[in-house]
């Protein structure tokens, strides 16, 4: 029976995953352990012996990602340094590794334009616009040579609650919202994906979205629609936007052609991600969440 160790474990994904694993009786461990430090790293693989590991820690900032724009060298030590010692250990141990990565590492550029292709895997980051992005870019560029590793591109997650981190909360609250399509990554949909993909020890770069992209009005509206009927927001443009955040943001859509394909085999199918939101919602206003 598959062992699994989710790293970064007070974190609010690795909480989600958790949960999922323990209501499977998944055989599952977890720790805080800091992922740069090689020996604690080495100490506590050798100790719970994982045959998988399921890295849900990284450098995100608070309260957002412009924290990273003046905390560079912690966002190295994390993102950087850290993701990649952790990715070798279990790489010298024999240890499958998930690594829970981002697709903010593009924007919409002439050949990938709204509502044109998506990005692929093999596309080149073309995003620079923010210190986390472009770090994760780079580290993305090197972590996929190692052959234990399996990258999942997570964009603009959504949970089934109204937590901080949920990117539907973060809309709600702000005071202008852009409006632009984006590929989202559904946890509930995604996360059992994840199980799934690692315990048949698939490796390589996953596009880690549902399919499709779904603008900010678009949420929103289906927001008041089935959660909160009496919600209102306004929008601004980019241009706008910029005034008032240190980094730039991401805007894209990914291809999840490859995704969609390898958990086909394994008879798994996602729901587009607005028929995806629509059913979110929909659970959500079934809990009572407001
Ligand atoms: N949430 C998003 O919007 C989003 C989108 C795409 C991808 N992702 C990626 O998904 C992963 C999980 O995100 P999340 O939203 O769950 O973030 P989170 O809530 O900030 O959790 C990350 C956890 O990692 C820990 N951590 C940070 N640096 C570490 C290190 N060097 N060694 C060990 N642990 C470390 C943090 O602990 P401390 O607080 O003690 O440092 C925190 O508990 C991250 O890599 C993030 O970049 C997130």
């Amino acid at each position: 029976m598959p062992r699994f160790l989710i790293w970064g474990a007070k974190g609010w994904v690795a909480g989600h995953l958790e949960k999922i694993m323990r209501s499977r009786g998944e055989d599952v461990h977890k720790t805080t352990v800091r992922m740069e430090d090689r020996e604690a790293v080495k100490m506590v693989l050798q100790r719970i012996q994982p045959t998988h590991v399921l890295n849900c820690a990284g450098c995100t900032g608070r309260p957002n990602v412009d924290w990273c724009e003046d905390n560079k060298a912690e966002t190295i030590r994390s993102n950087a340094i850290g993701t990649l010692n952790l990715t070798d250990c279990c790489l010298l141990y024999g240890i499958h590794c998930t690594v829970f990565a981002t697709g903010c590492i593009y924007h919409y550029d002439d050949t990938h334009p709204i509502g044109g292709p998506g990005f692929k895997e093999t596309d080149p980051a073309n995003f620079r616009g923010s210190f986390y992005s472009e770090i994760k870019g780079h580290v993305e560029e090197m972590m996929k040579n190692y052959t234990n590793c399996l990258i999942l591109r997570l964009r603009m997650p959504v949970s089934g609650d109204l937590h901080p981190r949920n990117f539907v909360t973060k809309i709600s609250q702000y005071d202008r919202v852009v409006d632009i399509p984006n590929s989202n990554t559904i946890l509930y949909d995604l996360l059992p994906a994840s199980i799934l993909l690692a315990k048949n020890n698939e490796t390589g770069i996953y596009n880690f979205t549902n399919p499709g992209a779904i603008s900010h009005n678009e949420v929103l509206s289906l927001f008041k629609e089935i959660v909160r009927p009496d919600f209102t927001w306004k929008n601004f443009t980019v241009e706008e936007q910029s005034k008032v955040i240190k980094a730039g943001r991401s805007n894209c859509m990914l291809d999840t052609t490859k995704l969609e394909t390898k958990l086909a085999e394994y008879g798994y199918a996602l729901p587009e991600i607005h028929i995806a939101y629509r059913q979110c919602f929909e659970r959500m206003k079934a809990a009572g969440v407001q």
